[in-house]
């Protein structure tokens, strides 16, 4: 498998096999991690530029440390301290990082930005989140679905929340090709664009997978192996939305209800961050406002399953050093 030079900016671009790569990489570099294994000398001397037009924590830290693990350097560019955008062009920022990076990682707002930057950058180019994809989470997803299933294909995978979204939509395209039964669970103005179901049902058909958009909560999750959800309002979402959006996806919330229909190995899992609680400003101004305790997710299920979203945490950091590693030429057979 040769991914070397190769863009990852979505997952559509990626075949089931080179996506099952991935994930054999992420865990074989998970293993060398946990054996306490040197891998400095694997992408020792290089560079990659880290930037972030959105907040991170999951995700900006585990690029970092996994260039670091691998042997590389890292330069953060967070939402205000570069010219990106306000004083320079994304083709003139790709052009000059790319003299001086062996990758790029970007997080930001259109998809279409990120493209722009891998066609002028030269050099690998990660995504790190934009408002129509959220790639890295989606091998993240895949490693836990794995460690706690063994198989991929066949399980069955629900989406609940706005399903139009990044990771509604990225979700939809990994469990299209690798096979997996989803279902998006949402009003239908949240369910993911007509286009893009079309491609994944074809995937679908070629995986034994299947895509499914369902408005009824108990049909939706009745015998679920994964139960998912995210935040209701995203990064760069005016804050206006909050009002709607409460009023129309509070039924979708993954309550013990939703859980106790799902499988009994069900497990629950979220990208983070996440609203349970009243511990985050946000999440304490909302629930103040509009009088609850939690949000997308009662604290009651997130306790339970704090194992498995927790684990999945984890995965972003071996499973971006799978990226990296790949795109920049390492082989799983190197190892
Ligand atoms: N899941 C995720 O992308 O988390 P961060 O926003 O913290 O990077
Ligand atoms: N949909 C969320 C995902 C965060 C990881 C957002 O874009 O803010």
């Amino acid at each position: 498998m040769d991914l070397k030079g190769r863009h990852f900016l979505t997952l559509k671009d990626f075949t089931p096999d080179e996506i099952r790569y991935f994930l054999d990489l992420s865990a074989a570099l998970k293993e060398k991690k946990k054996s306490g294994a040197d891998l400095t000398h694997l992408l020792r001397g290089k560079n990659v530029a880290l930037i972030f037009e959105k907040t991170s924590t999951r995700t900006r830290c585990a690029f970092e440390v996994a260039a670091h693990d691998l042997g590389m350097g890292t330069t953060y560019l967070d939402p205000s301290g570069s010219q990106i955008g306000k004083k320079e062009s994304i083709a003139d920022t790709a052009n000059v990082l790319g003299r001086m990076f062996d990758g790029i990682e970007y997080r930001g707002f259109g998809q279409s930005i990120v493209e722009e930057l891998a066609e002028n950058a030269g050099v690998p180019v990660w995504n790190g989140l934009t408002n129509e994809y959220h790639p890295t989470q989606m091998l993240a997803d895949m490693l836990t679905a794995r460690e706690y299933f063994g198989e991929l294909k066949g399980l069955k995978f629900v989406y609940m929340g706005d399903a139009r979204y990044n990771m509604g939509n990225s979700l939809m395209i990994v469990c299209a090709k690798l096979g997996l039964h989803f279902t998006a669970c949402a009003p239908k103005k949240y369910f993911p664009e007509g286009g893009l179901v079309a491609q994944c049902e074809a995937w679908a058909k070629e995986s034994g997978g299947s895509v499914t958009l369902e408005e009824d909560v108990m049909k939706a999750t009745k015998g679920a192996d994964i139960v998912y959800t995210d935040v209701w309002v995203s990064m760069g979402e005016p804050d206006e939305m909050w009002t709607e959006r409460i009023a129309d996806l509070t039924p979708y919330k993954v309550t013990m209800d939703v859980m106790n229909n799902a499988s009994e190995k069900a497990i629950f899992q979220h990208c983070l961050p996440a609203f349970h609680d009243l511990k985050t400003k946000i999440g304490k101004e909302k629930g103040e406002q509009f009088g609850f305790e939690d949000m997308e997710v009662t604290d009651e299920v997130f306790q339970k399953y704090a194992k498995p979203v927790f684990d999945e945490a984890e995965n972003r950091m071996h499973t971006i050093k799978a990226v990296m590693a790949a795109t920049l030429g390492v082989e799983l057979e190197t190892l």
